[in-house]
């Protein structure tokens, strides 16, 4: 049970000086997950790339990075957070689909590790961007192996079909060509197939059809270096990190001992057990049959109930009375898909009592927005046994109207 890593005493605590709602995390529960990595895949001695789209919060970077962990970025924005945090340089890389002529020539400018182009137009930029900067880009280009992921149709990436990647053919193509301009230097190659999967078999195929496709381009001398898997290992909601030794098994299966560096960018199964979102129950009210808790935290501050069909495990802090039974937790915002949790089994809330949505330390704040002029929440990380700082303040007003002139 997550509930271990945060005890109810100190979020009372944080709750009283921070207020709600607030994002809290665990250090402990970060460094968990990423030692469980670590110890997965011993053997293959991988670069593990932390996808900052999880939570790019800094202080949890800063935890990864001082682990020894490179960062995935997909923005200039999250470039510029996680030379911050402290991520080398020289283990950052770049993937996303759409990257502007400008980010690439601030990721030659800071020395990345590798760019992963997504499309013949975007190595032609990043050509460009090279040439600009009289340097050689190095390429990785992420390929389509089209593979069922079986996950949610929005976090499934490896399909043909999917905007994401380039299929091996056009890859061939594109890889030949950077082969012999003097501004492209072909390293590696990366699928990303999709998020929350549960099953290394999809890897497997995925990383057979690149191992495939590498060799057929080493017979045609371009040699790469760095095999990319991306990210997307599962993590149910309310528990850890599923055990990722049959991930390292599959991969290892197939790159182990090729003499290739494996790259993996894990994200929200690092992240998501290490944080949950904690909100105050402001009033309680039915709705026919339905019990409704109405929080102060909402789908501006947590999105994924509403976006996905999440469904985060919440609980009730401190004593609760009644009986439990199933209850709708929604926010103020002015949607009918506001909610943090339908049909949680609770017991009577308080008004004032504190409400924790597990699950949230991925894709929570950072997915989150000022909707109905929300200001952003508070985050907070909880260090030790009852330490805790505050890692980033609550968002005020002014904070909503900084970047406006009237
Ligand atoms: C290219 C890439 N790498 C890594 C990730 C991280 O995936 P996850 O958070 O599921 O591990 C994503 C997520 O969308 C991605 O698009």
């Amino acid at each position: 049970m997550l509930s271990k890593y945060f005890k109810a005493a100190l979020l009372r605590k944080i709750a009283d000086k921070v207020g709600t709602p607030t994002y809290v995390y665990s250090k402990a529960a970060f460094l968990k997950q990423i030692g469980t990595y670590e110890k997965a895949f011993k053997g293959l001695g991988p670069l593990f790339c932390y996808a900052m789209k999880a939570n790019s919060t800094g202080a949890l970077c800063a935890l990864a990075a001082a682990e020894g962990w490179g960062a995935d970025v997909v923005s200039g924005g999250e470039l510029y957070r996680a030379l911050r945090a402290g991520f080398e340089p020289g283990k950052i890389i770049f993937s996303g689909v759409g990257k502007t002529q400008e980010e690439l020539e601030y990721a030659l400018r800071s020395g990345i590790l590798f760019v992963n182009a997504e499309s013949r137009e975007e190595v032609l930029a990043l050509e460009r961007a090279a040439a600009k900067l009289k340097t050689r880009a190095p390429l990785s280009l992420r390929i389509n192996p089209d593979v069922d992921p079986h996950t949610h149709r929005f976090i499934s990436t490896g399909l043909l079909g999917s905007k994401f990647g380039v299929p091996f053919d056009e890859a061939l193509r594109l890889y030949m060509y950077a082969a012999e301009s003097p501004h492209l230097e072909p390293v590696g190659a990366q699928f990303h197939i999709g998020s929350q999967v549960f099953s290394a078999r999809p890897y497997a195929l995925a990383a057979g059809r690149l191992a495939a496709f590498m060799l057929k381009l080493a017979s045609r001398g371009v040699n790469l270096r760095y095999a990319d898997a991306g990210g997307g290992w599962g993590v149910k909601e309310g528990g850890e990190m599923q055990d990722p030794a049959p991930l390292a098994a599959a991969l290892g299966g197939v790159f182990g001992g090729t003499g290739l560096k494996l790259v993996l960018e894990p994200g929200r199964s690092v992240a998501a057990p290490a944080g949950l979102l904690l909100a105050r129950v402001l009033y309680r009210k039915k709705g026919g049959k339905k019990d409704f808790v109405v929080a102060d935290a909402a789908m501006n501050d947590l999105v994924r109930p509403a976006l996905y069909g999440a469904r985060h495990p919440a609980a009730l802090i401190g004593p609760a009375r009644g009986a439990a039974a199933p209850r709708d937790i929604v926010g103020p915002v002015c949607e009918s898909g506001d909610f943090l949790a339908q049909d949680a089994l609770l017991r009577e809330p308080a008004q004032g009592q504190l409400v924790a949505v597990y699950s949230a330390g991925a894709y929570g704040f950072s997915m989150s927005s000022q909707y109905n002029s929300r200001p952003r929440a508070a985050e907070v990380l909880i260090t030790g046994p009852s330490s805790w700082k505050l890692i980033r303040r609550r968002e005020t007003y002014e904070d909503l109207v900084a970047a406006e002139t009237l």
